[in-house]
């Protein structure tokens, strides 16, 4: 592994990754400005009407993409909006720095002039989550974390809740875009995990769900057919908290399956049994 994995390293990428944040941030604080003022801007439908894609995601993509290839001309950028980038073309070998970045997670709600939208900026390393950064611009938290750093929102350090027992447990969640086509819907677990713990949650934007359980004010959180954009920064987030990521099978391929859990470790496999009885 290279010298990028010294603590030095890692502080100067995860400084890189905080200033592009708030500086996406700032586009789509002008977008969310211009919504409440009524000028909503271009809009694009991608698999579903409910699947839209606002000039502000695009703009807020392209300032990070070109940021990004500027001071990392050698890593590869994935982004949801524009697709691979590597240095000079198109992404083709993995490469050891892999940016995923999702410019505006939760258009429906900045759609809607709803809060609850994120920038989520993360970096692999060597395929594993290394740097994180969310960042709700119109609240102004942000969330970072780098392995081996730990997390801290708005500067200070967060920890997972100490929450136990499921029974205890307030979890959020999100659904996939083809809902309405696919029984593969997650309702089934939204149904069996609003039994089990004490309440469910669900705001629409998944890097902000997983800040939530690093932060311990959630205590758990799943879902499926996620996009390794929407999730690469909080998972570092939540492993430097101190919480747990898996599968729904405890396995490592969140970011292939799309399938991840996530929480304070306490409740993690209480989840995972949950999950399991949905599969038989
Ligand atoms: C969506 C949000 C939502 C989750 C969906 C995502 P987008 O991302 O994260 O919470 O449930 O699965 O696709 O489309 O707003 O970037
Ligand atoms: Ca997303
Ligand atoms: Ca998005």
């Amino acid at each position: 592994m290279t010298d990028l994995l010294s603590h030095d390293s890692l502080r100067e990428l995860l400084d890189t990754g905080i200033a592009l944040a708030r500086g996406a941030g700032a586009i789509l604080l002008d977008g969310l400005n211009q919504i409440h003022a009524g000028n909503g801007g271009a809009l694009r439908f991608k698999s579903s009407p409910g699947d839209v894609v606002t000039e502000y995601d695009q703009r807020s993509e392209d300032f990070i993409v070109s940021e990004l290839r500027r001071r990392y001309p050698a890593h590869a950028i994935v982004g949801e909006e524009g697709g691979a980038y590597a240095a000079g073309g198109p992404a083709s070998a993995p490469a050891h720095y892999e940016w995923q970045i999702d410019p505006l997670d939760g258009t429906t709600n900045f759609l809607h002039g709803f809060a609850m939208f994120s920038v989520s900026i993360g970096l692999l390393i060597d395929g594993v989550p290394a740097v994180g950064v969310v960042y709700s611009p119109a609240t102004n938290d942000l969330y970072a974390a780098a392995r081996g750093l730990g997390a801290t929102w708005n500067g200070r350090p967060i920890h997972v809740s100490c929450v136990d027992a499921l029974e205890r447990a307030l979890l959020i969640t999100g659904f996939p875009y083809d809902y309405a086509q696919s029984p593969h819907n997650n309702l089934r677990a939204f149904d069996a995990f609003n039994r089990r713990s004490q309440a469910v949650r669900r705001i629409g934007s998944a890097a902000l769900d997983l800040c939530l359980v690093a932060s311990g004010q959630m205590d758990g959180y799943w879902e499926t057919k996620i996009k390794p954009y929407d999730i690469a920064a909080g998972i570092v987030i939540v492993r430097e908290a101190g919480g747990v990521v898996t599968d729904s099978a405890g396995g490592d391929t969140m970011l292939a399956s799309g399938d991840i859990v996530a929480s304070n470790g306490l409740i993690q496999s209480a989840m995972l049994d949950v999950l399991s009885t949905l599969q038989t």
